[in-house]
């Protein structure tokens, strides 16, 4: 059996599944219902001094019948008693002392920051998670991703906490920001032992078209709120990457954004990430979906022959490149498969109307086919196409040839309009991806 046990800058757990810090970890009471449904670790609803919360508080975005693709929330941190918090993360180890408890936190002063750190280590936390990126709220009071936001502030905090902490300290990261890596870095300068992303995307999702107010409505009035729930992933999976891939981050990451089931969590795994977090997912269908993640990562880890989760941490890694080491030689062109076609002709409109007309319809029957000259593998067709496997790409390059676009431009092959660009001649944006390279080192 390949085992699941996970561990992120020392901090132990039965399987690299963690809840998020949000509504699900509000209490203890929750906390050892998700234990025993099999969650490995959880982040406590990030403590501070209590807040008032409003309602109503959530909206969401719903593609077509998936309700909740994308989820918006105006919520604050706990708005429970300190000390209720502390006595019930006391309770919780009691009974799991093999589970991770960490304790999220957001105050203001170094002395709050000490002095709560103390307080949620006494309590038994197994880790302090630094909540940096709540963008709604709690950043117009200065707190929140007004510090992730901040590198130096970042920094600085860090380093107060990690004066006194004797537990690992993960900083959570605020995805409102430019380039990732910056607050990352700063959170390694600062000492953290990891860090953790990405918190909520500062949101608006929709506007009620008669009240003219945006949702969550509170009152008639509304505010931005944070986005998170499978929307997010995509550009959660690229900051992880990118702190991964920089050398100047170099310490554990815990994923976090649009965390559904084992697939999702072991996309992130193979991008670097140690373990993940969910909070979307579990407010939608609850804790018992851990079965299906558990479960799930146990046989993908069997067939792959991978026995412990370290066999493929970061696997994914080595084959993400910039755009200009790809191979330009590299040649697919659409197919469609006629018994699996259900003439909807969806591919054939894409193509026409939004890509390169290397779709043709027959003058009899309505399977449409490939005119092979004016497909440039652009992929569309088979986004588009409701059956699986039914558009496909096929190579049709003999694999013989590889050239990067590096490679291309030194060998005098660019277009001369790309030269003249290059040299400032027409005055459009020029794509300088050495340059970019350049300053991250
Ligand atoms: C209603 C709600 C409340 C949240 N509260 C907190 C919080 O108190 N502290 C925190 O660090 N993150 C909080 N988050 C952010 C989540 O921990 C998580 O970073 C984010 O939702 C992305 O994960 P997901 O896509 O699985 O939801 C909250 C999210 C939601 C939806």
């Amino acid at each position: 059996m390949p085992s699941l046990s996970a561990n992120l800058a020392g901090i132990k757990s039965p399987n690299p599944f963690w809840l998020a810090s949000a509504p699900p970890t509000n209490s203890g009471y929750q906390i050892m219902k998700a234990f025993d449904a099999g969650w490995g670790g959880a982040v406590w609803k990030t403590l501070g001094v209590p807040v008032i919360n409003v309602s109503s508080r959530y909206g969401s975005v719903n593609y077509r019948s998936n309700r909740m693709v994308g989820f918006n929330n105006i919520e604050l941190i706990t708005d429970r008693p300190l000390a209720d918090n502390l006595r019930e993360i006391e309770e919780v180890k009691k009974y799991f002392p093999n589970h991770a408890v960490i304790a999220s936190l957001m105050v203001e002063t170094k002395e709050e920051w000490q002095q709560i750190v103390k307080d949620v280590e006494n309590a038994g936390a197994d880790g302090i998670e630094l909540n940096f990126g709540c963008p709604h709220g709690m950043c117009e009071r200065g707190m929140g991703s007004a510090v992730g936001q901040e590198p130096s502030i970042l920094q600085m905090i860090t380093s107060w906490v990690k004066e006194v902490a004797k537990i690992p300290v993960i900083v959570k990261l605020t995805p409102n920001i430019t380039d990732i890596t910056e607050p990352a870095e700063a959170a390694a300068r600062g000492g953290a032992d990891a860090i953790s992303l990405i918190n909520t995307i500062q949101s608006l999702v929709g506007v009620d078209l008669d009240r003219f107010v945006a949702y969550p409505i509170v009152d008639g009035k509304s505010t931005n709120g944070g986005y998170c729930g499978p929307a997010v992933k995509p550009i959660a999976l690229n900051m992880v990457k990118n702190c991964a891939q920089h050398s100047g981050v170099n310490i554990p990451i815990s994923g976090i954004g649009g965390i559904e089931n084992w697939r999702d969590a072991t996309e992130y795994l193979l991008l670097g990430a140690s373990n993940v977090q969910v909070c979307t997912a579990v407010m939608h269908y609850g804790f018992g979906i851990i079965r299906e993640m558990t479960s799930g990562l146990e046989s993908y880890m069997r067939e792959k022959g991978f026995e412990r989760l370290d066999d493929f941490i970061g696997k994914a890694l080595p084959n993400i490149k910039t755009w200009e080491n790809l191979n330009l030689h590299y040649d697919v062109k659409a197919h469609i498969d006629p018994a699996k076609c259900i003439q909807c002709q969806l591919c054939y409109t894409a193509c026409e109307d939004g890509a390169h007309q290397a779709i043709g319809l027959p003058v009899e029957g309505r399977i449409p086919y490939i005119i092979e000259e004016n497909c440039v593998g652009c992929n569309l067709c088979s986004l588009v196409c409701p059956v699986e496997n039914c558009i496909t790409m096929v190579r049709k390059d003999d694999g013989s040839q590889s050239e990067n676009w590096k490679d291309f431009v030194a060998a005098g092959k660019a277009p001369d309009s790309f030269n003249d660009q290059r040299a400032g001649g027409l005055g459009h944006w020029v794509p300088e991806p050495a340059s970019a390279l350049e300053r991250k080192k």
